[in-house]
């Protein structure tokens, strides 16, 4: 096809699209509709976060995107194909510290996932596990297993586990909501550093404001129960950046947006 054939300035690739999505569940009270008629895309290189409160469906979406629970209608698609089921091109972080497998140890849990998702030989999955397991600041407890490990290590086993496998895109589900702040800020950067350095396409889901700010190039606010995409914050730079005024102010508007900020409870007195 001649190049002048072809549309200019083609927009960064979509690496996974979710069309007009509801999910439901079935229950013995009835039909329970947690997410409502989403729709967002992911491209290729950005970190996009889902930032909502408690309960308004951002587990259930992520779980969808892993292939774990079927729309009830609309349709998921990586890189164009529908996601039918669980696969290895998209990696999953859960918030719970007991997603490792418990009788294999630090660099045995990433290079079992290696060898399943990438076919890696029993001696490749090691060297490049062992890696990982460094890159994590885990490299002396390659050979330690899960349950002698604090909620942190686990975690960024997890993380490790989940860049190593190298998949198209990589889905978290508030994965450092359990431990405490100090750490909560250490593992964000650690995160950001790996994200930098790899250039990973991420789909972040978090309740905190700060967290979606510093960690994500663009967030999405989820309305309460059913969730719904209620707005949309293209982060630049700057403003991921704790301390700025831009993070200051961005963090402002969306905690107003979320919870009714000053100016509305003052307009609200006026009314009245
Ligand atoms: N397995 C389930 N069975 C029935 N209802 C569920 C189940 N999991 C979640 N829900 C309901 O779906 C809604 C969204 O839950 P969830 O996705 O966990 O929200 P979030 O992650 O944003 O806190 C909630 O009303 C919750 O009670
Ligand atoms: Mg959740």
């Amino acid at each position: 096809m001649p190049a002048e054939g072809r549309a200019p300035a083609a927009p960064a690739k979509a690496a996974l699209d979710v069309d007009r999505v509801s999910l439901r569940y079935a229950t013995e009270a009835g039909i329970v509709t947690a997410v409502e008629d989403v729709s967002f895309t992911v491209r290729t290189g950005e970190r996009l976060v889902l930032l909502g409160p408690s309960g308004c469906g951002k587990s259930t979406l992520l779980r969808a995107v892993g292939g774990f629970l079927k729309p009830a209608s609309g349709e998921i698609r990586l890189g164009g194909a529908p996601v039918a089921a669980p696969g290895p091109d998209r990696m999953v972080v859960f918030q719970e510290f007991d997603q490792l497998l418990p009788w294999r140890t630090v660099s045995g849990n990433i290079a079992f996932a290696l060898r399943r998702a990438r076919g890696l030989s029993r001696a490749e999955a090691r060297e490049v596990a062992l890696d990982w397991a460094g890159r994590v600041g885990l490299g002396k407890f390659a050979d330690a297993f899960p349950h002698t490990l604090s909620g942190g290590m686990k975690q960024r086993v997890a993380i490790a586990r989940a860049f190593a496998v190298q998949p198209a895109i990589l889905l978290m589900d508030e994965p450092f909501a359990a431990l405490d702040a100090l750490s909560r800020r250490r593992m964000q950067d650690e995160l950001l550093g790996l994200c930098e350095e790899t250039g990973a396409t991420c789909l972040v889901v978090t309740h905190a404001i700060d967290e979606a700010l510093h960690v994500g190039t663009r967030t999405l606010v989820m309305s309460p129960h059913p969730g719904r995409i209620a707005a949309e914050y293209d982060v630049p730079e700057v403003a991921r950046r704790r301390g700025t005024p831009q993070f200051a102010a961005l963090e402002a508007e969306i905690q107003a947006r979320l919870f009714g900020g000053p100016r509305a409870a003052a307009e609200e007195v006026v009314d009245v």
